[in-house]
């Protein structure tokens, strides 16, 4: 009896140590909401470390979005969960129209790649970028695009999405973006690769399927070109597309081939970093199933993350459990999943973690003093700021965030970032 019980006990055990649950899955899934609801149904999951990120959309901004993050991230924390860098904030602030949040890049990535001292630009608008992003709790940005536009008004350019139709424009740029916004803390995300430069004005993937009939050769030398400068700048993100490439893969879009993920982008250009999909729900992948089960090939073909983007906590749910469940039923590899785990928990240990702060209400405190200053007059003209960060060890990354921006959108103010302990004591309350 006591023998039986030890190899059943045994053997249980096993099981359940191979087993995945949902908080395993879940750091490979960003999820997305409607409106400036601010779900308590996110902050419940984010305690049960059942979700890896959030995605913000511009519908979701309004004043109460700093400190719902801060909540998000705190009742994660406050989950003992197993990946222990914050979660994944993510939006996309590209600059010029394509903007989520409040504040920079002021200039398009066209603008930008016009410009006479690309590197100079480029370098502004990472710093711009990464100051709108802190502002808000973000620490991912879903940006910059990649693609070297191919004619005059086409997909990338009719929006001034893309720097140059000349690959060596876009690779300056984009490395000097990536230094700058990553050199602020903030994750930089390369898109879409292999490029959706050759794509026409109405081929949108986030509507229908669209396929790029470019050679091997030019993608390689014109569209890829840039990924190659954005990895040496230490690019950590990478977006595939929803594209169809017939030259290397004439079954799977980009963001679900093994042979664009893993040959193409880990194998010959050796990023190491983690890939995220576009929105999982997109037009571009009609005839590949079900959100959840796209999620799975995804997955299965190197991506990371899965972006679940269609604004409904439903969706990300379904998700995460389609992944337990290919996983568990071994259709998707357990070691695949468990490098890419990896991956993630790596990335988010790079990131700091929002302040201890965050449970005071600081961003909002925050918030209402930069927007005094810019009231302030008389303030506008005083000098350089003299107090630093020194003086406020709990100043957290939103406060910091908010001067930022606050700089960068008077420049010519010169500002006093007159932060010290008696100011912020009075507006605690
Ligand atoms: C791409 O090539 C395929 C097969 O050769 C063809 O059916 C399709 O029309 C082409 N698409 C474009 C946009 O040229
Ligand atoms: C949310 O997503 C779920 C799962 O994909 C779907 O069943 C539901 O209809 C969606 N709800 C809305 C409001 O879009
Ligand atoms: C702005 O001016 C008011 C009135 O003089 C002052 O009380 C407040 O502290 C100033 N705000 C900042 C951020 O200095």
């Amino acid at each position: 009896m006591a023998l039986l019980r030890f190899i059943i006990t045994t053997a249980s055990l096993c099981g359940s140590a191979l087993a995945i649950t949902a908080a395993d899955a879940a750091a490979h899934v960003i999820f997305s909401y409607p409106g400036t609801a601010h779900p308590a149904r996110l902050t419940t999951l984010a305690q049960q470390c059942q979700i890896g990120g959030v995605i913000i959309f511009k519908d979701n901004v309004d004043d109460k979005l700093p400190a719902y993050i801060t909540g998000l991230q705190s009742a994660y924390a406050s989950g003992g969960c197993a990946v222990k860098g914050p979660l994944l904030i993510l939006t996309d602030q590209e600059g010029g129209q394509v903007k989520r949040l409040p504040g920079g890049p002021t200039l398009s990535q066209k603008m930008i790649g016009q410009q006479s001292n690309l590197d100079a630009a480029g370098n502004t608008a990472g710093i711009q970028a990464a100051a709108a992003l802190k502002a808000y709790g973000n620490n991912g940005n879903l940006a910059p695009v990649l693609d070297v536009y191919h004619e005059a008004g086409d997909f990338e350019d009719q929006n001034e999405r893309s720097y140059s139709n000349d690959p060596a424009v876009v690779a300056q740029c984009a490395a000097a973006f990536i230094k700058a916004q990553q050199g602020k803390g903030v994750i930089a995300t390369a898109k879409h690769f292999p490029g959706l430069g050759a794509a026409a004005a109405s081929e949108n993937t986030d509507a229908r399927p669209v396929t790029i009939n470019r050679s091997l050769a030019d993608l390689r030398s014109i569209d890829e070109a840039p990924y190659t400068a954005a990895i040496q700048a230490g690019i950590k993100m990478v977006m595939p597309s929803w594209a169809l490439y017939p030259a290397l893969d004439d079954k799977y879009p980009s963001g679900i081939s093994s042979k664009w993920i893993q040959g193409e982008l880990r194998g010959r250009l050796g990023f190491e970093g983690v890939i995220v999909t576009d929105a999982i729900e997109a037009g571009g992948l009609s005839g590949f199933g079900t959100d959840p089960e796209r999620s799975v090939l995804a997955m299965t073909a190197g991506v990371d993350l899965i972006l679940a983007a269609a604004r409904n906590v439903t969706q990300g749910e379904g998700i995460v459990s389609a992944l337990v469940t290919a996983v568990n039923s071994g259709s998707l590899s357990s070691s695949t999943f468990s490098t890419s785990t990896s991956r993630i928990s790596s990335l988010r240990n790079t990131l700091s973690h929002p302040s201890r702060a965050g449970q005071l209400p600081f961003a909002s405190i925050s918030r209402l003093w930069v927007d005094d200053m810019f009231r302030n007059k008389t303030l506008l003209g005083a000098d350089i700021m003299d107090v630093p960060l020194r003086v406020l060890p709990f100043v957290n990354r939103v406060t910091i965030g908010l001067y930022e921006l606050a700089m960068l959108e008077k420049p010519e103010a010169n500002m006093r970032l007159r932060v010290d302990s008696q100011q912020l004591t009075r507006r605690k309350v």
